[in-house]
């Protein structure tokens, strides 16, 4: 069965299909309808578990009297987090960056990048983050029904022949993007995690949070940019969206 998505295309193989399987996947099914579509503590459905909103910029500025260690705090490091980290220490930012996770990330979360993607990390002075993953390069899209099959091909034409889509493990794709950023001496990266953002009549100076040995710890910049994904702590503290899910993702590996 050929599965086609927005993102990618999932090759799910369901031979030797066991009960115990089938009841692990229902499960698993459920857990993840029951994660996007309700809140733990039963607030409204709408809010916070969408990936509609993930990058929430908070513009503040230098506290009076305290320590300012940056000039831009990032929380997380993700593609958003690690790609801004690095264009704004390329511009001369002392930038700290607060990660709750360093380990590469294990999550199928991201394993197809557009050659729009490409060209934007081109642009950025992140290309070669996509060498030494075993991407592989994309070229299009491939669809299959009843038996007859089709191919859907970028428009390329008109680029350098390295510009394509690229299919990778999305981990060791965030470990360079993070790898990159953090090769600047200018950038700071630690891993941490952000408990809370520090505002002083309606404006954020900084953030609160916890770093790997547990010890509470505050830092301080003009300029807060909270990347902490779609399951975003913080940014229910900053306003109150109005999602609408729209589309649930739920994949099956047998
Ligand atoms: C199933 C699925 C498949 C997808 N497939 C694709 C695809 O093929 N191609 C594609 O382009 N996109 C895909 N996406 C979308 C893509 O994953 C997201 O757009 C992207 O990961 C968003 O990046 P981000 O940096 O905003 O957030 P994330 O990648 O979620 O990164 C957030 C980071 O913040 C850290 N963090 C969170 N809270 C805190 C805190 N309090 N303190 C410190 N750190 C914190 C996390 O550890 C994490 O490293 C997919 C998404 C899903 C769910
Ligand atoms: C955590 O912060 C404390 C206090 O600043 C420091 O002594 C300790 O080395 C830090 N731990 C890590 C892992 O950076």
């Amino acid at each position: 069965m050929e599965l086609i998505s927005g993102y990618s295309a999932l090759s799910v193989k369901m031979a030797d299909q066991t009960l115990m399987a089938s009841i692990l996947a229902l499960l698993f099914g459920f857990v993840v309808l029951y994660r996007l579509v309700f809140k733990k503590n039963g607030e409204t459905k709408s809010e916070s578990e969408s990936s509609a909103v993930t990058t929430t910029t908070v513009i503040s500025r230098s506290k009076n009297g305290a320590d300012v260690d940056a000039d831009v705090i990032i929380v997380g490091a993700g593609v958003a987090g690690s790609a801004l980290a690095h264009t704004l220490g390329k511009d001369g930012r002392r930038v700290h960056v607060i990660e709750r996770d360093l380990k590469e990330p294990d999550r199928i979360v991201g394993e197809l990048l557009q050659p729009g993607g490409y060209l934007k990390l081109i642009e950025l002075g992140l290309e070669d983050c996509v060498e030494e993953i075993d991407a592989q390069k994309v070229f299009g899209y491939a669809l299959f029904k009843d038996g007859k099959a089709t191919r859907l091909s970028y428009p390329l034409e008109k680029f350098h022949s390295d510009v394509s889509g690229r299919s990778f493990h999305n981990g060791r794709f965030i470990q360079r993007m993070r790898e990159k950023a953090a090769s600047l001496p200018i950038v700071q990266l630690e891993q941490g995690t952000v408990t809370s953002l520090l505002e002083e009549s309606g404006t954020i100076r900084g953030v609160q949070y916890k770093n790997k040995s547990g010890e509470e710890l505050k830092a301080y910049a003009p300029l807060t940019v909270v990347c902490d994904g779609c399951f975003s702590n913080l940014r229910r503290s900053l306003c109150t969206p109005k999602v609408r899910v729209t589309k649930l993702f739920i994949f099956l590996l047998v």
